[in-house]
Parts: C-alpha cells; sequence; structure tokens
C-alpha cells in the first residue's frame, strides 16, 4: 500500500484528528474556550445530548445492562457529567481505543463518536450543563435485550448454539479456569459465516472475564489441513482446527468477509477455556454460549480463515517495577493473507500495542494501533471488506507492545512488583488476535488489482468534481 492510499482510507482522518487534539486540550486545560465552544454555545441536553447518548451509551447504560451507571435521563447525565467529560475527552467511552490519528479508520463495528458529537458532549459539561426544553427531548429510545446475541440484527438467530456445561462459582475464591468439551453436532461439513461467543444471562456475565473456543476435530482429509496450519510461523494456529473464537468483554463477534469462513466438521467438538473471576456473591450454573451462523448448504467459500495469536514477547516478558516496558515480536507471512481484525490482549498494565507490516520490499506501514488500551475493554477492531490489509507473501508483522508498570497506571495494582506472564489478570500478556483469511497467489492479485481500480476511480471521481467546481 502506498502512503497516499493510507491517508485516504483515513476518510475522516481530519475529522478525527481535529476531535483528538480538542480532546487532550480539553482535558490538561479549563474549560473548553476555543471552536468547539462558539459552535456550540446553546448546547441543550434534551436537544443536542440525549441522541448522541441514546444511540452511542444507553445500549450498555441503562439498568439491567452492563455498564455500572444508567445514562437514561437527565439526572443520571447530570450526576455523572465530570466523569463523562473525562471519559469521552480521553476517548475511553464509548469503548473504542484505537489511535485515530493512524492507521486504517475502516471497521465494521466502530462505535466512537465523531469529532462533532464530542465536542457537543464537553460543550455540554462545560457550558453549565443546561437541561433545555422538555419538549426537544426525542422519545425514548428502544434497545434489544442485553442478553440477545450482538449479530442478532444482522444475522438473525444462530443456527447452531452451543452451550457450556454448567460452573458454579463460589462468591469469594481465586480466578477458576473451567474446561469442559462439548460436541458440536455438526453432521456434515458446514461452512461458517459469523460466530459469537456470549455468557448466558445476567449473572454469568458478571463472572466471566474471557473465553477460549478451540474447535477439535480430525482434519487428515480436509483439503486445507496441513499447508495452511503451517501459513503460520511461530506463535501460529494451535492443534486440530485451531481457536475457534476468543471472547471478553467488549468483544461482539467475527463477522468473514464473502468467499472466507471457518469450517465445522461431523463428529468435531469445542474445548472451552472459561476464565472467571468472583464478584462476592455466589453464582449458580454459570455458562457460556457459542453460536454460529452457517454459509448456505452448498455454498462453499474459497478461502479458510484462521484466528492467530501473535505474541508480541518474543524474548519473554519481564516488566520490571516502576517502568514502562516495550516488548516486539516478528512474524512472517509464508502466503499471501488478508487480515480481518485486529485485536489486543494485554491485562492491567497493558498500555499501547502497535500491529506494522514491513513489505518484502521493505516499505513499512503502520497498520493499527491502540494507544489507550483499557485492560477490562477487548474490543476487537474488524476491518471493512474493503480495508482490510491485503499482505504479500513474505510480510513481517511487527506487534509492539507498551506496559506501563509505575503508579501513574490507575489500573496497576502495584508498581513494585515485577510482572511476568501470566494467565492471571495480575499476570501480564502482549499478543494480537487476528483472522488471517490466507490466499492463493492469483486470487491474492485480483483482489489487489481491484483495490487499485476502486482507488483510481475514486481519484478521477475526486479530479473531476474539482475541475467542476473550479469551472462554476
Ligand atoms: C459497550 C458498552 C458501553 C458503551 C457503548 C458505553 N459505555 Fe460507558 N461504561 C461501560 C461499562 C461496562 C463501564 C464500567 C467499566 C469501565 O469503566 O470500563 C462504563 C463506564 C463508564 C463511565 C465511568 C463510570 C465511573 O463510575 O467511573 C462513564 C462516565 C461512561 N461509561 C460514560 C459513557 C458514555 C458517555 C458513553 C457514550 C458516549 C458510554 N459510556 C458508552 C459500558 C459502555
Amino acid at each position: 500500500m502506498r502512503d497516499d492510499t493510507l491517508a485516504r482510507r483515513t476518510r475522516r482522518g481530519f475529522a478525527i484528528l481535529g476531535a483528538a487534539l480538542v480532546a487532550s486540550i480539553a482535558v490538561e486545560t479549563e474549560p473548553l474556550q476555543g471552536q468547539a465552544e462558539a459552535r456550540h454555545a446553546d448546547v441543550t441536553f434534551n436537544r443536542d445530548v440525549m441522541p448522541i447518548f441514546q444511540a452511542n451509551c444507553q445500549e450498555c447504560h441503562q439498568p439491567g445492562s452492563i455498564a455500572p451507571m444508567s445514562l437514561l435521563t437527565y439526572r443520571d447525565a447530570n450526576k455523572y457529567a465530570r466523569r463523562i467529560r473525562e471519559k469521552v475527552a480521553g476517548q475511553v467511552m464509548p469503548p473504542w481505543h484505537l489511535d485515530k490519528s493512524v492507521g486504517i479508520q475502516e471497521f465494521k463495528n466502530d462505535r466512537s463518536l465523531t469529532e462533532d458529537e464530542v465536542a457537543t458532549i464537553l460543550a455540554w459539561v462545560d457550558g453549565g450543563r443546561v437541561e433545555g426544553d422538555p419538549s426537544d427531548l426525542p422519545p425514548p429510545a428502544e434497545f434489544p435485550d442485553p442478553n440477545a446475541w450482538r449479530l442478532l440484527a444482522d444475522f438473525g438467530e444462530p443456527d447452531l448454539v452451543i452451550a457450556s456445561e454448567p460452573y458454579t462459582l463460589e462468591a469469594v475464591t481465586q480466578d477458576k479456569w473451567f474446561r469442559p468439551v462439548t460436541p458440536t453436532g455438526v453432521t456434515e461439513p458446514r461452512w461458517v459465516k459469523a460466530i459469537e461467543i456470549k455468557p448466558a444471562g445476567n449473572a454469568a456475565r458478571t463472572i466471566t472475564h474471557h473465553v477460549l473456543a478451540f474447535l477439535e476435530q480430525d482434519e487428515e482429509d480436509s483439503p486445507m489441513s496441513a499447508g495452511i496450519v503451517q501459513a503460520s510461523t511461530r506463535g501460529g494456529a494451535m492443534g486440530g482446527a485451531g481457536l475457534f473464537m476468543e471472547w471478553a468483554v467488549g468483544k461482539d463477534g467475527e463477522i468473514f468477509p464473502d468467499g472466507a469462513g471457518k469450517i465445522m466438521l461431523p463428529n468435531s467438538q469445542i474445548r472451552w477455556e472459561v476464565h472467571m473471576h468472583a464478584m462476592g456473591e455466589e453464582v449458580v450454573d454459570s455458562q457460556v454460549e457459542l453460536g454460529v451462523w452457517f454459509y448456505p448448504k452448498g455454498q462453499e467459500p474459497d478461502n479458510r480463515t484462521r484466528l492467530m495469536f501473535y505474541n508480541a514477547t518474543g524474548s519473554g516478558l519481564d516488566i520490571a517495577p516502576n517502568e514502562v516496558s516495550v516488548t516486539q515480536d516478528f512474524h512472517v507471512l509464508r502466503y499471501p493473507a488478508r487480515l480481518e481484525n485486529f485485536q489486543p490482549h494485554m491485562h492491567m498494565r497493558g498500555k499501547a500495542m502497535s500491529l506494522e507490516a514491513i513489505y518484502p520490499d521493505g516499505r513499512k506501514e503502520l497498520i493499527n494501533q491502540v494507544s489507550n488500551f483499557q485492560w477490562n475493554w477487548h474490543v476487537n477492531y474488524i476491518y471493512e471488506d474493503d480495508a482490510a490489509p491485503l499482505l504479500p507473501a513474505g510480510t513481517t508483522l511487527v506487534i509492539t507492545a507498551w506496559h506501563d508498570n509505575t503508579a501513574e497506571n490507575p489500573n496497576n495494582p502495584d508498581p513494585e512488583q515485577w510482572v511476568d506472564w501470566g494467565d492471571r489478570t495480575v499476570d501480564e500478556m502482549a499478543h494480537l488476535w487476528v483472522d488471517v483469511t490466507y490466499l492463493d497467489q492469483g486470487e491474492f492479485d485480483t483482489l489487489v488489482a481491484a483495490r487499485e481500480a476502486a482507488r483510481d476511480l475514486a481519484e478521477q471521481s475526486e479530479t473531476s468534481s474539482n475541475s467542476n467546481e473550479r469551472n462554476r
């Protein structure tokens, strides 16, 4: 990809950079004085802020959903105004922690606020939290059941639901890892278009920290077995069909582009790893569920997608007390590939993570970076089909992770500790989860050519509309 492609991809790059600047100035100085305030001089809650909250916050911030407080009314919002300002200005809420000033910005599940929405919220807080005219209030928003599948709106109910064995977690106990095995019940090979994992119900949601679902199946006869498993280098796919899906709070699901997907075979089973964290109340019969949406029978995508685990910890993790540490690792793609998503995984001391590509010809590109990682949010950034990175064989993926083990990090449980790699949330990790679709060379070339053609077309229409304007 050329630099100009990247610039163009950042469709909202300008606006976004603006928002980041406004936000960072706003955090550090007294009430926002500049442009935004002038533009938003008469902001009221009822007219201007409520619609933003309805569209971007209330799904989680309502009784019975996952957030600690409700934001359904003026009273709620007024009470939390200072915290709202801080979280919105710092791009912590809504949970979308991707650095908007660099890399690809086109995602299927982008839930971030626009520059204007951020400015409106800040102006409302700084301008005296005016409630406004009750007749300006939009009708209450309606929300899907918080326990429903997130992909329901896109795909309807899943074709297959696999539930883990029930587990009862004591009120107070160490972190628990539960590893049951559940047959999938699949009787013929089926290609998977989308998958989602969710805790079954409110109680399960409070204790489930994260879930891994490995798909175990006999792949000896499968045309797409060995070669592609080995397409990963170090830290690649793990056993059998590999990891089917990973879930943690903040993650919706995985959707594969048309023509790509995962395959489930007869007699397959899911080996779960459910990481639970006691919450002070006993939870009886907690379960997690895996929802699967299939391609129609007979429709076979050409390409298989694999969930890869790309470590940043080449020489291990060894984080000194009171230090910000950087670790880095390299993974070479042996086949042409399209990356479908970007999802950093770290724990409480996680600060930032980036993915860069070094192309076989030596060019370097920063694909994406999360610069204010929030350990309790595992946001999966799913690329738009026409923005997903297409990388030739021989590309080196460079994963860089930053951990903040100082007292500056408000989530740090103890800056005096040496911290090592480990499963507990007080230990650390540093890897990226990436769904990789390996392509054959012909298809890769076709996709690259199609993108270039689309870009040239866009360029042409840009030039011609500019000259039209000039001619006017
Ligand atoms: C996907 C669900 C989700 C969305 C969308 C969301 N929040 Fe949150 N929010 C949470 C959860 C869960 C927490 C508590 C955990 C945390 O702080 O990360 C939280 C915490 C917060 C807090 C901190 C509360 C405290 O006591 O410190 C504020 C303020 C907040 N959200 C405001 C907002 C605003 C404003 C929006 C919309 C612009 C929004 N959130 C969108 C789920 C969400």
